[in-house]
């Protein structure tokens, strides 16, 4: 059963305020996911979601591509008024997808586990570090998408920087597991070119 997830109250007594503040004084983290980015990973969405909540949509990058393939997508982002941690939609809707703000990384991640829905994060692999992060990962299980190219994230339609990246895609439902696949993206073609997929343990060392 889907639980209606807590505020940024209960977010910030698991990872602390720090990068919250971050994002306050300015780090709002604008970049754009170029569609070759996503396009792979359109095939690993489940096949019961109708309806995504793209719930930082900046540009609407992302949005374009899933509407595309005929999804329906809810938008919503800070600079149009609607904080992902307090503002929630009317509608029903079947699964998060997004490319958050690293500067709210750990936030983001624990706000999305506690829908209990599928999401899928475009994120760094740092996001695999910290006890913190761990913790979570143990419990519900981890589906990482390693792209092992470079994608070049756009701000203001300039080339800002590149940057590796990867998308977490959890299943709450039926099986909590831990899985990793590589996934290589066409940068000149909106196309997936290769996925093969290992099998992973979660191990805890004392
Ligand atoms: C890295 S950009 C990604 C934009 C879009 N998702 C994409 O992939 O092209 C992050 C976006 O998150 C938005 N954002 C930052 N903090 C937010 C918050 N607390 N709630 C909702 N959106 C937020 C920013 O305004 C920005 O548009």
């Amino acid at each position: 059963m889907s639980t209606t997830p807590t505020t940024s109250t209960s977010t910030t007594k698991l990872f602390g305020n720090s990068e919250i503040e971050a994002f306050a004084r300015g780090k709002s983290d604008d970049y754009d996911t170029p569609a070759y980015a996503l396009e792979p990973m359109i095939k690993h969405i489940p096949k019961h979601v109708k309806v995504i909540w793209e719930p930082c949509a900046g540009n609407f990058a992302i949005v374009n591509v899933l509407r595309k393939h005929g999804y329906t997508v809810i938008t919503s982002d800070i600079k149009t008024g609607q904080d992902m941690f307090s503002w929630q939609p009317d509608e029903q809707w079947d699964m998060i997808l997004t490319n958050p703000p690293y500067s709210l990384k750990n936030e983001v991640i624990e706000w999305c586990y506690e829908f209990e829905k599928p999401f899928l994060l475009l994120m760094p692999l740092v996001m695999l570090e910290t006890a913190k992060r761990s913790k979570l990962y143990k419990i519900y299980g981890l589906n990482l998408f390693v792209v092992p190219q470079r994608i070049q994230f756009l701000r203001d339609k300039c080339n800002a920087r590149n940057a590796s990246w990867f998308g977490s895609h959890l299943y709450t439902e039926p099986e909590k597991k831990t899985t990793l696949q590589f996934v290589t993206v066409n940068t000149r073609r909106d196309v997936n070119v290769k996925v093969t997929g290992i099998s992973l343990q979660c191990l805890e060392s004392r």
